[in-house]
């Protein structure tokens, strides 16, 4: 169909492109993996968090490999129009909350590569012994190290956060206003 053309019943009932639901469904996953990683492993006996942990490095920066990718992809090619139903203050909370989650998921897995950087004082990170990411180069002395680990925890916190009201408003639009949205990227929602 072409989006060019404002059909109105065409606009209501398109969906964001079979790469950007194959991302946003990635990400996604990856995303909850790592948060879930991060804390089931906290009280459990070093080697095993450290295994856990080892795979949240790799996987956390493949979420930024992946999102930047995302990022230059989105940049270069505009979205479905929103679902005209939506009111201004909907449309304009779902924009921030976009964009705030493009924000973190590159924030959140370079502060925690920025902290487990200076916490080894400069060693690699392993990508699942595949090969292995340089350390960034930042300081080693205890502030910073400090520094990279609050805004790691804090920044994680607020993606959760946001996680809880992104999917708050999924699920108003599906069951409340009944408008399609989630069927714009849950490829076989009718
Ligand atoms: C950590 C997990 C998630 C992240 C980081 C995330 C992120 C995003 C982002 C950035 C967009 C905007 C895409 C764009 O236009 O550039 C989006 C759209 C969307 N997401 Fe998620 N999402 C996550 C999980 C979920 C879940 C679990 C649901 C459903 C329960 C969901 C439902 C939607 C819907 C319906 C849209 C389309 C909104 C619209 O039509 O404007 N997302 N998501
Ligand atoms: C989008 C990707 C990522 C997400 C969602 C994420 C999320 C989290 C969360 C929620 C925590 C628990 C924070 C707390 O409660 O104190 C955590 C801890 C941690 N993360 Fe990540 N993270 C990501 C990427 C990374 C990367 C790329 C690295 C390193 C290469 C990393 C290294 C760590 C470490 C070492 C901890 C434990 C910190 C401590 O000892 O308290 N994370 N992460």
């Amino acid at each position: 169909m072409d989006m060019d053309t404002i059909d109105p019943a065409a606009a209501s009932t398109a969906r964001y492109s079979r790469g950007a639901i194959l991302m946003h469904w990635l990400i996604a996953l990856l995303i909850i993996g790592n948060v879930l990683g991060a804390w089931v492993s906290e009280d459990m006996p070093k080697p095993d968090r450290a295994a856990i942990m080892g795979l949240h490095k790799a996987f956390g920066i493949t979420i930024l490999l992946l999102t930047i990718a995302r990022i230059v992809w989105r940049l270069m090619h505009r979205p479905p129009p929103m679902v005209e139903t939506l009111k201004a203050w909907e449309a304009a909370l779902a924009r921030v909350t976009h964009w705030l989650f493009y924000i973190l998921m590159l924030a959140l897995p370079l502060t925690g590569w920025a902290f487990v950087s200076g916490a080894s004082q400069g060693k690699p990170v392993s990508m699942f012994g595949l090969f292995n990411m340089p350390a960034l180069p930042v300081g080693f002395d205890k502030a910073t190290v400090g520094t990279f680990k609050d805004l790691h925890g804090t920044l994680g916190t607020l993606i959760v956060a946001l996680f809880v009201l992104h999917v708050a408003g999924a699920l108003k639009h599906q069951f409340l206003d009944r408008d399609g949205t989630l069927r714009r990227i849950v490829p076989f929602l009718k």
